[in-house]
């Protein structure tokens, strides 16, 4: 019997954080699974007809979105995070509606699964957000070179075919969910295809694990080049998702920030390789210790210039909490957002707390003012909530509420209650005016 998740947050309803800061953080804390290698893995369970069990799937609000859109597409979902059962189909529904899609954009990973598995999709066109257009043009261009039929219908996505054929498919600029919804439809098309100047990020990389744990032939992934071998059919699963790298570098900036000393256990290191090198060109120590790593800062934080970038490059999820460090530096730095053209919606709002930064352009220039206050914020995305949030702890004067934080439900796991265990004094305010 499928049991539905409880949704943790309503759009009647606005929670905040109330934080009163100036506390360094000590303990450890434990990673959770990676949201961004959870979505696309659940939207896989598409593909096949058997039933599917996933492990160490973090419990948010984009998972329970995820499942809810499975349900509507026939799937009995238990979602019980960390363990999530997708059963068998019931029915060949294909229609992704906008009431699911607009709230979280990665629904667009269902069109490929559903194309490649049923000949047909009708999916809710995604829309803008808060960080800029995100078009899916990149999408649909790429199956369109598989032999789909895409036509726009009122706001929807109509893909047809009767079976995808492999082919060499040519991104325009390396994308996550672009190359996954890819991966996944060219999985069970006829003939080999070949996708270039893919992104390589882990979570592309651990979705490829799970399609050839289902019997796909993908070979690449990781690298620009990703060659996927059609099969006729794919099978059921049990998966473990990896640990979220993004998570883990918001906490080690928490540490850092903060001045305090925290083991981090569960820690993809490999996987922060250009974040943590500038983490330690900032004066703070990380240490790894096998499946964990220690994260303290003692001296000064020194102003180190950061450009965002596809992976392998410093990860533009997290920018928003890099900046908090750098407004504690000594000198000025200039942070470079190459990824999306609109992700500085938190200057202001750190500006109010006390922050020195100007935007030019795609680049903002921190000048370091040494500590921050406590102010009333408003969080506009996921990953600006999370750079408010150690804004908090950091400001030793007066009390933050950062305000709409339904976007940090969307991607981080039990938040407060993991800083509260690490000494922060942090607690959720309910029904607060949006
Ligand atoms: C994914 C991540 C998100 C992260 C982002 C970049 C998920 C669920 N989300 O988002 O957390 O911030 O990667 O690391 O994995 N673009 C186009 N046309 C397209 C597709 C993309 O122009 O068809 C552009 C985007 O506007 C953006 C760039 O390509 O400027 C990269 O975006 P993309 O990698 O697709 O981001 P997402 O997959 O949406």
């Amino acid at each position: 019997m499928a049991r539905k998740c409880t949704p943790r947050y309503s759009w009647s309803r606005v929670d905040g954080m109330r934080i009163r800061g100036g506390r360094p953080l000590s303990g450890s804390v434990q990673v959770s699974g990676a949201k961004n290698a959870a979505l696309p893995i659940l939207c896989a369970t598409l593909l096949t007809e058997g039933e599917c069990l996933l492990g160490n799937v973090p419990a948010l609000h984009d998972i329970d979105t995820t499942a809810e859109l499975l349900r509507i597409l026939g799937r009995a979902v238990d979602c019980r995070p960390p363990r999530v059962r997708v059963g068998p189909s019931t029915a060949a529904l294909v229609e992704a509606p906008y009431d699911l899609v607009k709230k979280m954009r990665a629904s667009v990973l269902v069109l490929g699964p559903l194309l490649a598995r049923f000949g047909r999709a009708r999916v809710s066109l995604p829309g803008g957000c808060q960080i800029g257009a995100r078009p899916v043009d990149q999408h649909l261009k790429g199956l369109e070179t598989l032999g789909a039929r895409i036509s726009l219908d009122k706001g929807y996505i109509l893909a047809e075919a009767e079976r995808l054929r492999g082919a060499e498919v040519v991104f325009d600029m390396p994308t996550v969910t672009g190359t996954e919804n890819l991966m996944m439809a060219a999985a069970l098309a006829h003939g080999q295809s070949a996708l270039i100047n893919c992104a390589r990020e882990p979570e592309v990389v651990e979705l490829a694990r799970v399609l050839n744990k289902m019997g796909a032939r993908v070979s690449g992934a990781g690298t620009a080049v990703v060659q996927v071998e059609g099969v006729r059919e794919l099978g059921p699963f049990d998966h473990s998702i990896i640990s979220d790298r993004i998570e883990a570098g918001t906490y080690m900036v928490a540490a850092a920030a903060t001045g305090g000393e925290v083991r981090i256990e569960r820690v993809p290191v490999e996987h922060l390789e250009a974040f943590i090198s500038k983490l330690r060109a900032a004066g703070v120590a990380v240490e790894p210790d096998g499946a964990a790593a220690c994260v303290s800062r003692s001296g000064q934080v020194r102003s180190v210039d950061v450009t965002t970038a596809p992976y392998p490059g410093f990860p533009t999820d997290m920018q928003a909490q890099f900046m908090v460090l750098m407004c504690l530096a000594g000198g000025t730095a200039r942070m470079s957002e190459t990824v999306f053209e609109n992700r500085f919606m938190h200057v202001p709002e750190l500006g109010r707390m006390g922050a020195a930064i100007e935007v030019s352009g795609h680049s903002a220039y921190v000048r370091g003012v040494g500590r921050l206050q406590g102010a009333d914020v408003m969080a506009t995305d996921l990953r600006a909530s999370a750079s408010l949030v150690i804004a908090g702890l950091v400001a030793a004067q007066g009390e933050t509420l950062v305000r709409r934080v339904y976007h940090l439900d969307r991607g981080y796991e039990h938040m407060e209650q993991k800083l509260r265990a690490l000494g922060a004094d942090i607690e959720r305010v309910a029904g607060l005016k949006a």
